[in-house]
């Protein structure tokens, strides 16, 4: 039987990783990015990336980079607290810190299955400037490059007897423990498991296909090899000899290629909410969440499905419509299924359906009731509103920005908002209701010309 030499090793990588760095240390920093080289990046890439960081990692990661942003608290698993120095994804051996490459590669494709957002929109450029802030902040800029985990030019080919080869050994190292016999998390195992910081931790269903650090062959090989710190999960390289390990990442591989139902319904749509992390910045249908966007029940009573679903899959192409926040909706890169029941999922919430979101027919309205809804709502709210590409007066604008609110609200929704929110706000001089439908057809007629012409445009 082959055991993992040290199984529950992750536990006391803090500590490894703390003599490991304090050798590396010693060591006369060389130019380039060999094994014990200087890093390829320095404190001016890392001064660059600060404003970055906070804009986008900081909401989860915190300022100092301590894993207690603002959305951490509604997040499982949590975002990592970098000071900790522990990562799961590298290409170094366990108790190590990761390499360069293996920071910026997390920054670029994300964490699949967690919070953690590819950031591929950034340039490349700005993703080693952000990867320089999050080294600085771990400690770890001024270390030598860790030495990678020698990984042989050409691994041997994927063969039906590799794979068969693999489940004997899937046995045998008694990864069943935790993953279950056939790979699903259920192992004898999985319930009491805990992470570094003694939160439970389930064992990573094998049949899902979600890896946290990618799903090539030579992927798997590290997270095998390497263990992921901070996790269960344990490193086997000093225990399975190469070809072994090779063997179990075909048989891990052949689990992910199962039959796999495609998501559907409420509770996949959940699952997908809570494991994508909205929950961290939005208050779910249980109003239970973060609050750095806007609850999620509220908008599934106001937003049209065409533009929730667009919204959903792209969320940074219209620019900011609450100017107010401070960080912005996380890119997830959601599959087309993804968004569509997510849609179907936030709808719910405000207790509609698609076919209840018919856009308005801007042709319908009145001139003349456009016209003076243009008089009334300069008056009256474009102190806190733009429209149409005119900033909302004064330089700050509380409300959310208009522009779109055409394709964007639910024409009969605003109706009855409008009327409340239009007197609410208006203190002792309140306008009328036949005023408040006026500025609400203004808004519609320019709002849906705007988007029209955007569209136009390109
Ligand atoms: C919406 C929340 C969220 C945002 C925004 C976010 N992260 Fe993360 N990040 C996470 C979570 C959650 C994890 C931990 C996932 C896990 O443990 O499986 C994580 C993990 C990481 C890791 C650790 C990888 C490892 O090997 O352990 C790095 C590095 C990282 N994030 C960098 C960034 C950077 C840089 C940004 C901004 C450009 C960023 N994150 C933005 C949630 C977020
Ligand atoms: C002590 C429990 C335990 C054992 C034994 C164990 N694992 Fe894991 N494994 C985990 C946990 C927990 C995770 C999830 C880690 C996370 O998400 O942070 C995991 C994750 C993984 C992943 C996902 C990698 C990724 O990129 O997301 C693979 C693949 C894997 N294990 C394979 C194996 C194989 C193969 C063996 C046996 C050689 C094995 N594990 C043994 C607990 C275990
Ligand atoms: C890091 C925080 C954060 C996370 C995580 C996040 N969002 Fe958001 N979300 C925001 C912010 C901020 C806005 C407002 C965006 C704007 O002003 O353009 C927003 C806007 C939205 C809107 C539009 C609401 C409206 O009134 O127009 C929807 C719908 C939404 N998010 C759904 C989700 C879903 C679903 C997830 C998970 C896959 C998610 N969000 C994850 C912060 C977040
Ligand atoms: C003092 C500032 C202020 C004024 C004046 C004001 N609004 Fe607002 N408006 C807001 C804020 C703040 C919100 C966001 C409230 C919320 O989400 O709970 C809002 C929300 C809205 C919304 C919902 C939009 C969305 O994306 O959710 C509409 C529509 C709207 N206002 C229209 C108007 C109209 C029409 C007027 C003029 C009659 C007006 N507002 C005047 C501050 C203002």
């Amino acid at each position: 039987m082959i055991l993992p030499a040290r199984r529950h090793r992750p536990r006391t990588a803090l500590a490894a990783a703390t003599v490991l760095l304090a050798a590396f240390a010693l060591r006369p920093a060389a130019a380039g990015a060999e094994d014990g080289g200087a890093r390829p990046l320095t404190d001016a890439d890392a001064q660059a990336g600060r404003p970055l960081y906070l804009r986008e990692c900081a909401a989860c990661h915190g300022e100092r980079g301590d894993g207690a942003g603002p959305a951490a608290e509604f997040l499982s698993p949590r975002p990592r607290d970098f000071t900790a120095r522990v990562f799961k994804v590298r290409t170094t051996d366990s108790g190590i810190p990761p390499r360069t490459e293996d920071v910026l590669r997390t920054i670029e494709r994300g964490f699949p299955g967690t919070a953690m957002p590819p950031f591929e929109f950034l340039t490349e450029p700005e993703r080693r400037q952000v990867a320089a802030q999050v080294l600085a902040l771990a400690g770890l800029l001024h270390n030598a490059e860790p030495p990678r985990l020698p990984v042989p030019a050409s691994p041997p080919p994927t063969t039906r007897e590799s794979v068969a080869h693999g489940k004997q050994l899937y046995r045998d190292a008694e990864c069943f423990s935790c993953h279950g016999k056939s790979g699903k998390g259920d192992g004898p195992s999985a319930a009491t498991l805990r992470d570094v910081d003694d939160r439970p931790i389930p064992a990573r269903n094998l049949t899902g296909g979600l890896f946290r650090g990618g799903a090539d062959r030579v992927d798997l090989y590290y997270r095998i090899s390497g263990g992921m710190d901070g996790s269960p999960m344990p490193e086997f390289g000093s225990s399975i000899d190469e070809g072994d390990r090779w063997a179990l990442v075909d048989y891990v591989l052949s689990l992910a290629a199962g039959p796999r139902r495609p998501p559907q319904g409420d509770r996949a749509a959940l699952e997908i909410a809570e494991r994508g992390g909205c929950r961290g910045c939005h208050v779910l249908g249980d109003g239970r969440g973060g609050a750095l966007g806007p609850d999620l029940r509220v908008a599934g009573q106001k937003l049209r499905a065409e533009w929730l679903e667009a919204f959903l899959r792209h969320p940074r192409r219209n620019g900011q419509i609450y100017p107010s926040s401070t960080y912005p909706m996380p890119d997830m890169r959601l599959a087309d299924d993804e968004a569509r029941l997510l849609t179907d999922y936030v709808l719910r919430l405000g207790k509609r359906r698609r076919s209840a979101a018919a856009p308005a027919d801007l042709g319908a309205l009145p001139a003349p009731a456009i016209e003076r809804g243009q008089a009334l709502f300069a008056a009256r709210c474009a102190a806190c509103h733009a429209l149409g590409g005119s900033p909302a007066g004064g330089g700050s604008s509380p409300g959310p920005d208009l522009t779109q609110a055409a394709a964007r609200l639910d024409f009969a929704w605003a109706k009855g908002w409008i009327r409340e929110h239009g007197k609410a706000v208006a203190g002792s001089d309140a306008p009328t209701d036949a005023d408040l439908e006026d500025v609400r057809a203004f808004v519609w007629k320019s709002s849906g010309a705007a988007v029209a012409s955007a569209a136009a445009g390109g």
